[in-house]
């Protein structure tokens, strides 16, 4: 937590009339109201001419939608008390003058920018040009640019007024439990740490798929697709965790630094290593086009060029209207060097392994093999399991909003590592392959399945069973 110096004074929501304020903003601060944390004025800023009682009706059914009808009156009429509407554009003057009348005498506001990423400039230079930037710190949704040069420009604007501490790019998987974990998994254990690298490892796998489509999000996924959407960021930040080395010192400038690296060391992406896919249907979304390329399925193949990952393949797998809601990674490990035994080294199956499970629920799982009973010397892989399906007390948004208000930046990713991580991606945004069909319900395009062959096949999740 922040000290009091460095706590906002205020909240300020750009797009507070849009689709993240509703599903994501208002239910935090709800929350963040029931649990004492929300003690400053919020003021929401959008075009439409709203009054602050409309504001109010739309802010409590966001939250009905998210928490249902069961609602702490005390903790919403305590939110709703600190809500004031500023109507205007983003380009005119008067607007920040009127922001800058509703924050009265709080000078340390937190700036949150839940506007499409294309005003993500033009908000920033006028809070700069009304001096409204002294002291304030803000909140960036992902994603943060649209490729390597976008997000440069982007840095390059956002730092001329606001000093980078004071810039909190938010990617709210890194505000999750199962993800936090990764981090905390790896280095608070040491039996890890000596099988951690090429000698071991022969591959690692992530998925995260979804079982439903763009949910009326068409237009915004029009203009980002799934490698923007998540895996340049989310899946990103995955491997990150996974790949880094270990901070060389207790304290998170120090996980930046190594995350950073990691990115670097990726090599950037070429045609050959991408499978895109389309799910049938998607053209006839609201807000796309009936021509439309986009992919909504993106599987890769990714190289690390460091010294711990050489020649291990990371493959990298998203997607809209799969087989199933989950998220897993698969850490492949090598089989022994020698086969002493008839099934050491599996033909088919699965070498020993670990598992994270990311979601729906979090767990950490390790496969190893285990004799049968008998007079034979065979055996089963069998998962020793860790599960832990409590949730967090806060969720992502929640939590990662109180650290930006509280001006604790360690779940926030650094502008050399969101421009590393879009160098990686770049060279396949300006050349992108043709994008396959695939049927919703499916696990993507079998096109897929040929990326992945040289190392096996790919784990899909929740089909995985205890023995494998
Ligand atoms: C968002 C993407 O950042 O992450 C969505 O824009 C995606 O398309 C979502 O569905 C997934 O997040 P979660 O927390 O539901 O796994």
């Amino acid at each position: 937590m922040g000290d009091r110096t460095t706590e906002a004074d205020a909240l300020v929501i750009f797009g507070v009339t849009g689709d993240l304020a509703r599903r994501m903003i208002f239910p935090a601060l709800y929350r963040m109201a029931m649990r004492g944390m929300l003690n400053v004025p919020v003021v929401g800023v959008a075009s439409s001419a709203l009054s602050t009682a409309e504001l109010c009706r739309r802010v409590t059914e966001g939250i009905e939608q998210a928490d249902g009808k069961t609602i702490e009156s005390r903790a919403l009429e305590h939110l709703l008390s600190r809500l004031r509407y500023v109507s205007g554009s983003y380009n005119d003057a008067h607007t920040f003058k009127a922001i800058k009348a509703a924050l009265g005498d709080a000078h340390r506001p937190a700036y949150y920018l839940a506007i499409p990423p294309a005003l993500f400039a033009t908000v920033i230079k006028s809070l700069g040009a009304s001096n409204l930037a002294d002291r304030a710190r803000v909140i960036v949704e992902k994603p943060f640019g649209r490729d390597l040069s976008s997000a440069r420009e982007l840095n390059r604007v956002a730092l001329s007024v606001f000093p980078e501490d004071s810039i909190f790019r938010i990617d709210h998987y890194l505000g999750k439990e199962a993800i936090m974990n990764i981090l905390y998994f790896r280095f608070a254990n040491s039996f890890l740490e000596p099988i951690w690298n090429r000698n071991y490892v022969s591959s690692v796998q992530i998925t995260l798929a979804e079982d439903f489509g763009v949910k009326g999000r068409g237009a915004f996924y029009e203009s980002a697709g799934c490698l923007r959407d998540v895996i340049q960021n989310h899946l990103f930040q995955i491997v990150a965790l996974l790949a880094m080395e270990p901070p060389a010192y207790q304290g998170y400038g120090a996980v930046h630094s190594e995350k950073a690296k990691v990115f670097h060391a990726m090599r950037p992406l070429q045609p050959g290593n991408m499978i895109r896919g389309q799910y049938g249907g998607y053209r006839n979304e609201p807000g796309v086009a009936k021509d439309s390329d986009v992919e909504t399925f993106c599987a890769l193949r990714l190289s690390i060029d460091s010294w711990r990952w050489e020649g291990v393949p990371w493959y990298l797998r998203s997607g809209k209207c799969l087989a199933a809601t989950v998220g897993e990674v698969l850490v492949t490990l090598k089989p022994p060097p020698q086969r002493l035994f008839d099934d050491s080294r599996p033909v088919e199956g699965r070498t020993n392994y670990l598992r994270f499970r990311l979601s729906p629920n979090s767990a950490v799982a390790l496969a190893a093999r285990v004799k049968r009973a008998g007079k034979e010397f065979i055996g089963d892989q069998r998962e020793l399991y860790l599960l832990d399906e409590r949730p967090g007390e806060e969720a992502p948004y929640e939590r990662l909003l109180g650290d930006a208000m509280a001006g604790n930046g360690a779940l926030f990713t650094r502008e050399d590592a969101v421009e590393a991580a879009w160098a990686v991606v770049d060279p396949v945004l300006s050349m992108p392959p043709p994008a396959y069909p695939y049927k919703p319900g499916s696990w993507g395009p079998k096109e897929a399945d040929a990326l992945v062959a040289a190392d096996g096949f790919w784990h899909n999740p929740g089909l995985m069973k205890a023995s494998a």
